[in-house]
């Protein structure tokens, strides 16, 4: 028996599909005597896995126990090692990348397998392509023109730039300061469009000190990639957010004596209430990201609030006084974005990005958007918007 399959997960498993799959797939690899044993579980289950071998106490999708330690298995020892997957955290995850069921767990299987193999994604960008690589060969193989979707998927996961998400508010900034209707958030909007961003953010403030609730009507009616209202989680915003339909909400904290947005929303000790406002703008069909702060501890209580999104809060990282504490601000940044991907959020991050600190956040595979305002904006008076949002989105491609 090559592949064995355990199924403690209490859920129907496409056991004799995946089995066939996992064969076919080692004797494509040359390693069709070898053995391989799947475990599939709950999150409890795989919880307890990461605990116990990985220092990781919270669920992931898929965790590998190679018997070898060196890199390519050989020698005698029939026995590959083993892959555990949580049921539950591959089925939560096909619903939010809108994926085929069987594709995303065969995906998942075939990762751990490559990870069985040597191949460690985790070490260098190089070893990361390689590995992606590898697993679209065999997906490809395996699946036919039907397994495009998820191929596509793996593909765009790990290489695909983020995607630049262009904060307007400080045109709104310079027109409030002389209460005119010059220069106009919602001509910025059509240009950083036409300049290829991908996506259009304002933070609509409880004291209105720049962007209106005109332009955020407007806007909203304009844009033809996505619309993000950045918001505090009050009930007045709730019900705008509800009458406008933006694409996105992303949940703020708002101080009104601050002169931006000062740190993350703390959601540990307050997931009742996060989730009571993220419960309601899903209800009424909006997509919800959570600003928070680079700490595993936040993100975790985030999970538990329903968001489908968190944006680290890259503020700390853009103020480092120092190389070193920049770099300790950066490695946060690293391990939160990888601990929100496992827990299934779709990562952004933003704040204080400018056009010498993107590099390597933007290297940083899971972040898929960036929302950055200051900078380009500042920038668009210089040399214009469309060159300013030209500029960033080449600096965002080039890193990965
Ligand atoms: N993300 C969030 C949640 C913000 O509040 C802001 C500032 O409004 C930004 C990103 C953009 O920050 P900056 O203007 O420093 O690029």
């Amino acid at each position: 028996m090559p592949v064995e399959i355990t199924n403690n997960s209490r859920r129907r498993i496409p056991s004799s599909w995946l089995k066939e799959k996992l064969e076919e797939a080692l004797k494509l690899l040359n390693l069709g005597e070898k053995e391989l044993h799947v475990l599939f579980l709950d999150d409890e289950g795989i919880t307890h896995l990461n605990t116990l071998y990985l220092g990781r106490p919270y669920p992931t999708n898929v965790i590998s126990f190679s018997q070898w330690e060196g890199p390519i298995p050989g020698g005698a020892n029939p026995h590959l090692g083993d892959i555990a997957v949580s049921w539950e955290t591959a089925m939560r995850e096909a619903q939010l990348y809108d994926l085929p069921q069987r594709h995303y767990l065969l995906a998942l299987l075939v990762h751990g397998l490559m990870h069985l193999l040597g191949h460690e994604h985790e070490r260098r960008p190089e070893a990361a392509a390689l590995m992606v690589r590898n697993e679209i060969r065999l997906l490809k193989r395996l699946l036919g023109p039907r397994g495009q979707k998820i191929i596509n998927f793996v593909r765009r996961r790990e290489y695909m730039p983020a995607k630049l998400a262009v904060n307007v508010d400080h045109v709104a900034t310079v027109r409030e300061a002389r209460k005119v209707n010059y220069p106009d958030p919602v001509h910025a909007a059509v240009l950083v469009e036409l300049a290829g961003a991908h996506g259009v953010v304002v933070h609509l403030r409880e004291d209105r000190r720049h962007i209106q609730d005109r332009d955020v009507r407007l806007i909203r009616e304009i844009v033809q990639t996505k619309m993000v209202l950045e918001m505090a989680a009050t009930e007045e915003m709730i019900k705008i957010a509800k009458e406008i339909r933006p694409h996105q909400v992303t949940l703020v904290p708002e101080r009104r004596q601050e002169i931006t947005t000062e740190g993350g929303l703390k959601v540990k000790g307050r997931v009742a209430k996060v989730r009571e406002a993220v419960e309601e703008l899903k209800e009424a069909g909006l997509k919800v990201s959570i600003f928070i702060d680079p700490e595993v501890d936040q993100i975790k209580a985030a999970s538990k609030t329903g968001a489908d999104i968190v944006e680290l809060h890259t503020g700390n990282y853009a103020e480092a006084p120092g190389e070193e504490e920049q770099e300790l601000e950066l490695t946060r940044i690293e391990e939160a974005a990888r601990v929100a991907r496992e827990l299934g959020f779709e990562v952004h991050a933003g704040h204080g990005l400018h056009y010498g600190n993107i590099g390597p956040v933007a290297a940083i595979p899971e972040i898929e958007e960036f929302s950055i305002g200051h900078a380009i904006i500042g920038r668009a008076i210089m040399v214009g918007l469309k060159e300013a949002v030209r500029e960033m989105l080449c600096l965002i491609e080039e890193a990965r």
